[in-house]
């Protein structure tokens, strides 16, 4: 489980990404789960980028709010992550599903900072790294065929 929580980071440069992960986190839209989620990621350049969850009456259509984020930060030309933040109203940090690990690693080093936070003040730290160990990368794609 996530380790590091109420590290002296937090009280720093973490925050203003926690606050655009929970304003984004107001504009989910999940009638279905009713579980509201934002994520917030910092690019290379200092730039935030924000996404939220986006439900669908087909419920594999859904996308996560790590997506969301995502997205935002290569439709503005940046493709290096520099510093992650979701946050959703559960009573623990919510860390990122499967999927979103392996869409972070794809833009994100294994040391980049995950901070995970609750509407009620929680938080929760670890690295991307540390969500996805073993992760399939573009090593695996030079094969000698
Ligand atoms: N969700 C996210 O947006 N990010 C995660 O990493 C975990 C799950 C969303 C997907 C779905 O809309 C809702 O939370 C419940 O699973």
């Amino acid at each position: 489980m996530p380790s590091g929580a109420f590290s002296p980071r937090l009280l720093g440069m973490s925050k203003d990404l926690i606050e655009a992960a929970h304003a984004v986190s107001l504009k989910a839209h999940a009638p279905y789960s009713k579980f509201h989620v934002g994520a917030a990621i910092r690019g290379a350049s200092g730039a935030i980028y924000a996404g939220c969850n986006v439900e669908n009456v087909a419920y594999p259509e859904g996308t996560c709010a790590e997506a969301g984020a995502i997205a935002a930060m290569c439709a503005a030309g940046e493709y290096e992550i520099a510093e992650v933040a979701v946050i959703a109203g559960s009573d623990q940090p919510v860390p990122p599903c499967g999927g979103c690990r392996q869409k972070l690693s794809e833009f994100a080093k294994p040391d980049v900072i995950v901070t995970m936070a609750t509407h009620a003040g929680a938080r929760a730290e670890t690295t991307v790294g540390d969500l996805l160990p073993g992760a399939f990368d573009a090593s695996f794609l030079d094969m000698d065929t």
